[in-house]
């Protein structure tokens, strides 16, 4: 055992993840592929972010498509009927709709009809909000099955004519199924945090009631993502370290007792700046932004999902998982898998 509070898991109603899902476009860009449309090239893309290539949905599909294909196979994996959930949290910035939520179009998908369903917008960390917020229901005894999925078409709203955001983004989705369980193992902590004085260092300007799609918004190509790279990579930098360090310290551990820590993808030089900090060796510090891109909510799942499947991921394995993105939001969660 690697703390007394992990001792508190046992004899209580705690959350697991009881399957998990992915799924792609098959649609690759590669770096190549954006040298023909901006002025960039592999060896910048590559140098200065660890991207080969990224995802494209393929016209006509939209995020309903690709959560309900992760959202089967995390079903799947967990042997649960669709009646059996409680509730569906779909988080994502690239919703089928401004309304409804897609997390309805999902549970019509899946015949999900048992189930509550909600979106959670809370950028590249939805998914960590999500998994909090589905853990607080299970905690509550007011949910045993949760489905929470990470979504996004984020190359719908990138800006194909800006080198500095259409180079770093991919589409995906990942979904686990979170139970109650009496085993002695699941969600140890969590922490949620925003700061909204950033909110503009990362925005979608046009398509809200602050600035409705008009002839003039497209023509200013305000639909599109805006971001300030320099200041998120710093702010980025700073709360996953303060985020650990917060979840560590109140459990008791060191980096060294984690078996995994899976981080948000944004950029390889993040990564690796944590991970060279914490003296964590490579394969404890999964990536997917090389050959995926920055998915977004999408980006932890689709490790965890990656990591299980591999077999690389056990039973009784310390995870922590650490995410920051539009909001801005940041946030981490500690589990016993
Ligand atoms: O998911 C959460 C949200 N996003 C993030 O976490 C992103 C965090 N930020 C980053 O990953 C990095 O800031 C970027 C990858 C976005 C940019 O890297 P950088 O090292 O911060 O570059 P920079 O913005 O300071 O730009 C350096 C130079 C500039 O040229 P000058 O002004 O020095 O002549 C840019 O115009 O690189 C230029 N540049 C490019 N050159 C070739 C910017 N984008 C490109 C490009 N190809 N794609």
């Amino acid at each position: 055992m690697k703390s007394g509070r992990l001792q508190t898991l046992i004899n209580q109603v705690n959350t697991i993840i009881n399957g998990t899902g992915m799924a792609l476009p098959l649609n690759v860009i590669t770096n190549k592929d954006l040298e023909e449309m901006v002025e960039t090239s592999d060896e910048w893309i590559v140098s200065r972010t660890g991207i080969r290539e990224r995802r494209k949905l393929e016209e006509g599909m939209s995020a309903v498509d690709l959560a309900e294909r992760a959202s089967l196979e995390a079903l799947k994996a967990a042997s649960l009927d669709p009646l059996a959930l409680n509730l569906i949290i779909v988080a994502t910035v690239t919703p089928d709709y401004p309304t409804p939520a897609t997390s309805c179009l999902l549970q019509a998908r899946l015949g999900a009809f048992n189930a509550g369903a909600m979106d959670l917008s809370a950028g590249c960390t939805g998914f960590i909000y999500a998994m909090t917020v589905g853990h607080q229901f299970i905690q509550s005894g007011v949910c045993r099955n949760i489905l929470v999925v990470g979504v996004e078409v984020l190359t719908r709203i990138t800006d194909w004519e800006d080198r500095g955001t259409c180079v770093l983004f991919g589409d995906g989705a990942g979904a686990v199924v979170l139970s109650a369980s009496d085993e002695d193992r699941g969600i140890i902590s969590h922490s949620i945090k925003a700061d909204g004085r950033g909110a503009e260092l990362l925005l979608v300007p046009g398509g809200g009631s602050a600035m409705p799609a008009s002839l003039e918004s497209i023509s200013k190509r305000a639909h599109y993502i805006k971001m300030n790279g320099n200041e998120i990579f710093k702010f980025a930098v700073r709360v996953v370290e303060d985020t650990l360090e917060e979840m560590l310290r109140k459990e008791k551990l060191k980096p060294s007792d984690l078996d995994f820590l899976i981080l948000h993808q944004a950029n390889l030089r993040i990564i690796e700046h944590i991970r060279k900090r914490l003296k964590l060796p490579r394969e404890k510090v999964p990536v997917n932004i090389d050959r995926l891109g920055n998915t977004s909510s999408a980006t932890i799942p689709i490790a965890i999902h990656e990591e299980l499947t591999a077999g690389r991921l056990h039973k009784g394995d310390l995870v922590a998982m650490v995410a920051f993105g539009a909001g801005l939001t940041w946030g981490g969660l500690l589990m016993k898998w």
